[in-house]
Formats: structure tokens, C-alpha cells, sequence
């Protein structure tokens, strides 16, 4: 499938930098950000110029890549891997995509480092950088089997409710809640997909609307607080969404307002479906209540565009996710196979740890 966004793109070699379409800016200006050391993505994690849980794990792997460039002795490279994947643990706190990467670098990196005790530091960065394109080719891999797992579930004629971006920016290939809309249209399916704008920050508006323009899809932007009045009215054959972090017992963080749209869903009957990679599972964690949700800048809900839109001082309640029970959702699809009515027995059995 052809996807033309590159969300994410190592230039170079060991000693290239991370270039990230600068998602801050979107849908008004289509720009590039270089990284060239872990502080500037650690702070385009944080800004969410680079987002969605899959990118910010892709972009963390990468970081890792920037974390060693300077390093002259495998023991320098050993030591500023750890240094980096602690400092860049401390930039979002809810997507595990994010710690699965960095885990992952680790671990390529103590293995290197015991295989390879003499080798050059050279040698050590660039077994590092294969690691972190293998993560990025495997999750752009991932996506494409999810949109294959998903593409069935969305009827020709049908419509799709979507909340947040899970789609191309928020991954390293076409997306995890989008993939299955992106496969239904090459497959020649007509559907519209409803895209909820997702205050406070508008990836539904500002991103998932943008994505599906240029692929020419149906979208249609509404305010968070229509869903309600598009499901009553029959409007809605089936929600998909991403994920952040999915606990053993299926229950699923995602973009602060899933949960309301989840509620929506199993009162009006309407099928609600998390779309998820493998490298979001936290079998490590029993139910979603072990979520860490992060917290954000009350300026984000107060102001917007640099203009205030409430009283000054205003107290204000800004969670960026919150917590889908299980029993609300009626499939994850993952790049494996769709787990219908996900509980702890078929999450041990369906997804590798
Ligand atoms: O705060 P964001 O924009 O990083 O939140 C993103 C989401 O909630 C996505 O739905 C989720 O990360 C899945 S992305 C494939």
C-alpha cells in the first residue's frame, strides 16, 4: 500500500539524526524537525511533535541511535544506552510502546556487548542502528497486518467513528485504527469514516482528518460532543480506535474521551473496536486501574492558539488518557488476529509477551 507520510526518518549513517514531521504544526504548515540528540526528542515527545504510541516508541528506539553517537569505547556506548533510555523513560508516561523500544535497544546492546566484549564502538553503534530500523520496518509491518485483520469489519456503504490519531503519524507505517480504513479503500470499499476532533489538542481535527483527506477517504470532522447524537441517530455502523497501553485483562488506555465514546458504543449497540499492535500489550500489568496516566499543562484546556478561553487561574482537570474496560470492547485487532471479547485467558494466549 502506498502511504506517502513518513512520520519518522533516520538520515545517515550511525552518525545521522532523526528528521519527524513536526506534528505541532499540522494542519497548517507541513514541516520537518531534526533531531540530533536525545534532548530535542525527548522535548518533541513531550510537545507531542511526535506522537501516537507506535512513533513515539519507533522515535525512542532512534534516540538511542542519537544517544551514542559521541561514544568512542564500547563501554562509552554501553553506558550512554542506559543513560539515554532512562532519560528518554521520563518523556511520556502512559504509551508502552515507548519502554518496549527502549527495553528492547537495552537488551540489543547487553547482547552486543557480551558477544562482542573486544569489538569496535563503531561496530556497536551500527548493530544498534539496525536494531532501531528493525523496530521502525517491524512496526510499518504490523500495521499493514492490522489493516488486513480489520478491513473485513468496516461494511461497503458503512460508516466509522474515530477518536484521536491512530493512523500514519501516530506509527511508523499506515496506521493501527486507520490501517483497516486505508486496506477497506484500496480494496474499493465507499464508507465514511467520523472523525472526532479529541480536545484538547485536536488530533482527531488536526491530524486523523488531515491523514484521510489525502488519502481521499470520506471524513467528516465533528465536535467530541456529537458522537452521542450520531449513534442515536443510527449513523454509526462500528468505532475503532488505538491504544496506548493494554493491560492482561484487555482493559485499554487510550486518547482521554475513548471511554465515553466506548459507553456510547455498548449503550446505542454499536461494535467498538481497539486496533493494536503486539509491542502495546503490558502483560505485565493486571487491569487498566495500573495505567499511568499522564497529567497535562492546564494551559493546554484554558488556552488555545495562544488565546485564552478561560478565566485566568481556572482551576483545571487535564488527563491526556483514560481507561477502557474490557467488557466495552468488542475486539482488539492486532497484527495477528482480532480477539473477540478480550479477557486475561485469550490475551496469554494470543499475544507474545
Ligand atoms: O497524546 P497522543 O497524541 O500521543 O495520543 C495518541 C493516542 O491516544 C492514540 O490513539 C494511541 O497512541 C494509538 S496510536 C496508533
Amino acid at each position: 500500500m502506498n502511504m506517502p507520510i513518513e512520520t519518522l526518518k533516520w538520515i545517515g549513517d550511525t552518525d545521522g539524526t532523526l528528521e519527524l514531521i513536526d506534528q505541532r504544526l499540522l494542519p497548517a504548515q507541513s514541516q520537518t524537525l531534526q533531531c540530533h540528540n536525545p534532548e530535542q526528542l525527548f522535548e518533541a515527545i513531550q510537545t507531542l511533535a511526535v506522537r501516537g504510541a507506535p512513533a513515539i516508541g519507533v522515535a525512542a528506539a532512534f534516540g538511542v541511535c542519537l544517544g551514542v553517537r559521541s561514544a568512542n569505547t564500547v563501554l562509552d556506548v554501553m553506558k550512554s544506552v542506559n543513560e539515554t533510555c532512562d532519560y528518554l523513560a521520563a518523556s511520556r508516561p502512559t504509551a508502552v510502546n515507548l519502554f518496549w523500544a527502549l527495553d528492547r535497544m537495552r537488551k540489543r546492546a547487553a547482547d552486543f556487548a557480551e558477544q562482542n566484549p573486544e569489538d569496535l564502538a563503531a561496530v556497536f553503534k551500527e548493530a544498534l542502528l539496525v536494531e532501531a530500523c528493525a523496530i521502525q520496518v517491524e512496526d510499518q509491518k504490523m500495521c499493514l497486518a492490522i489493516g488486513q485483520n480489520g478491513e473485513s469489519l468496516i461494511p461497503d456503504g458503512g460508516a466509522v467513528l474515530t477518536h484521536c490519531n491512530a493512523g500514519a503519524l501516530a506509527t511508523a507505517g499506515i496506521g493501527t485504527a486507520l490501517a483497516p480504513m486505508y486496506a477497506a479503500h484500496q480494496n474499493g470499499k465507499k464508507f465514511r469514516v467520523f472523525v472526532d476532533e479529541t480536545r484538547p489538542l485536536l488530533q482527531g481535527a488536526r491530524l486523523t482528518a488531515w491523514e484521510l483527506t489525502q488519502a481521499g477517504i470520506d471524513a467528516v470532522l465533528v465536535c467530541d460532543n456529537m458522537a452521542a447524537s450520531l449513534m442515536q441517530a443510527g449513523k454509526v455502523d462500528l468505532v475503532i480506535t488505538g491504544a496506548d497501553r493494554i493491560a492482561a485483562n484487555g482493559d485499554a488506555a487510550n486518547k482521554i474521551g475513548t471511554l465515553g465514546v466506548s459507553i456510547l458504543a455498548k449503550h446505542y449497540g454499536v461494535p467498538f473496536y481497539i486496533a493494536a499492535p503486539s509491542s502495546t500489550f503490558d502483560l505485565s500489568i493486571e487491569s487498566g486501574a495500573q495505567i499511568p496516566i499522564e497529567q497535562r499543562n492546564a494551559d493546554e484546556v484554558s488556552n488555545f492558539g495562544g488565546t485564552a478561553t478561560a478565566p485566568e487561574g481556572i482551576n483545571v482537570y487535564n488527563p491526556a488518557f483514560d481507561v477502557t474496560p474490557a467488557e466495552y470492547i468488542t475486539a482488539i485487532i492486532t497484527e495477528n488476529r482480532v480477539i473477540e471479547s478480550p479477557d486475561k485467558q485469550k490475551i496469554e494466549q494470543f499475544v507474545k509477551p
